[in-house]
């Protein structure tokens, strides 16, 4: 592999050349406008495409609509007004094709482990036998071999956090939508969930769909960012990092280009802050 980080200035759409990511939008968020019952307006005709096999994060401050951006993608909520086409096909509930990771883990209290995990799985129909093997070998890849009959009430933020990243890819969706996944656990253990995460972008051919507050979190992770401007939010900038993934990960962290990536994203979102 490419040893760290080949040079490199953020780039924009904007930028004559050279063009955005090659790969195909698989998600299509077109001119999408959310107002929340009591008037409060989240969304606005937000358009946005999501390029298959990438990681995209949204980045933008608090209560600028990406939990909710991510929740109508997911179908869990409908827009009221403007479409999203997920592989072209329009969205109008939750489908097997998208699996989400929730802000606040969602789990369910009075259920184990491994059948938070298996739930969709279950709720898919797939038999009990099948679903709590693939459940297993999920729980396994996240780190928490022996914790399966455990109640999300025994476990920690963190291990909570990591039952329901399992959740999200036992389904085997094509798009994981996941709403600050690392937010409860402490330095080291994102850290080491960001180099898993990278794995997965490399070796699943999935397209992910990443919220986080971290700035240097979304550029060491991202292939696309979208910079959100405050609520009703607007995309007010499109970058890609365009890391070269190496084998070390502190020599990427101290490389001039990667910060300047977070120097240019922060000078743009610290207007948003009060
Ligand atoms: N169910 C709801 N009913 C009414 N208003 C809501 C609802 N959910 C969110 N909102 C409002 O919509 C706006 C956007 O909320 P959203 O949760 O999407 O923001 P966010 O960007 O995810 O914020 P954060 O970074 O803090 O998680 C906020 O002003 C919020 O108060
Ligand atoms: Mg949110």
């Amino acid at each position: 592999m490419t040893p760290n980080i080949a040079a490199a200035a953020p780039r924009r759409t904007t930028d004559p050349a050279p063009p955005p990511l090659a790969a195909r939008p698989i998600v299509e968020v077109k001119s999408v406008s959310k107002t929340y019952p009591g008037g409060i307006e989240a969304l606005n005709g937000i358009s946005l495409d999501f390029p298959e096999g990438r990681l995209t994060t949204l980045l933008g401050p608090s209560g600028c609509g990406k939990t909710t951006l991510l929740k109508i993608i997911a179908g869990l909520i409908p827009a009221s007004g403007g479409q999203v086409f997920v592989d072209g096909r329009e969205v109008k509930g939750p489908g097997p094709e998208r699996a989400f990771v929730f802000q606040d883990f969602a789990l369910m209290p009075w259920a184990s482990v491994i059948r938070n995990v298996a739930f969709g799985l279950e709720l898919r129909g797939v038999a009990h036998s099948e679903r709590e093997a693939i459940a297993e070998r999920h729980i396994a890849r996240v780190g928490l071999k022996g914790f399966e009959r455990k109640y999300p009430h025994e476990l920690s933020g963190g291990m909570r956090q990591r039952v329901g990243l399992a959740r999200a890819l036992a389904v085997d969706a094509k798009v994981v939508l996941m709403d600050e996944p690392f937010s409860a656990v402490d330095e080291q253990t994102r850290r080491k969930f960001q180099e898993e995460l990278l794995e997965l972008v490399a070796n699943e051919g999935k397209s992910f769909i990443f919220v986080t507050h971290s700035i240097e979190e979304a550029v060491y992770v991202s292939d696309r960012i979208a910079l959100l401007s405050r609520r009703p939010s607007r995309v007010s900038a499109i970058i890609e990092p365009k890391i070269m993934r190496g084998d070390d990960p502190d020599k990427i962290r101290r490389d001039s280009a990667y910060l300047d990536v977070v120097e240019e994203i922060w000078q743009q979102l610290k207007h948003y802050l009060d």
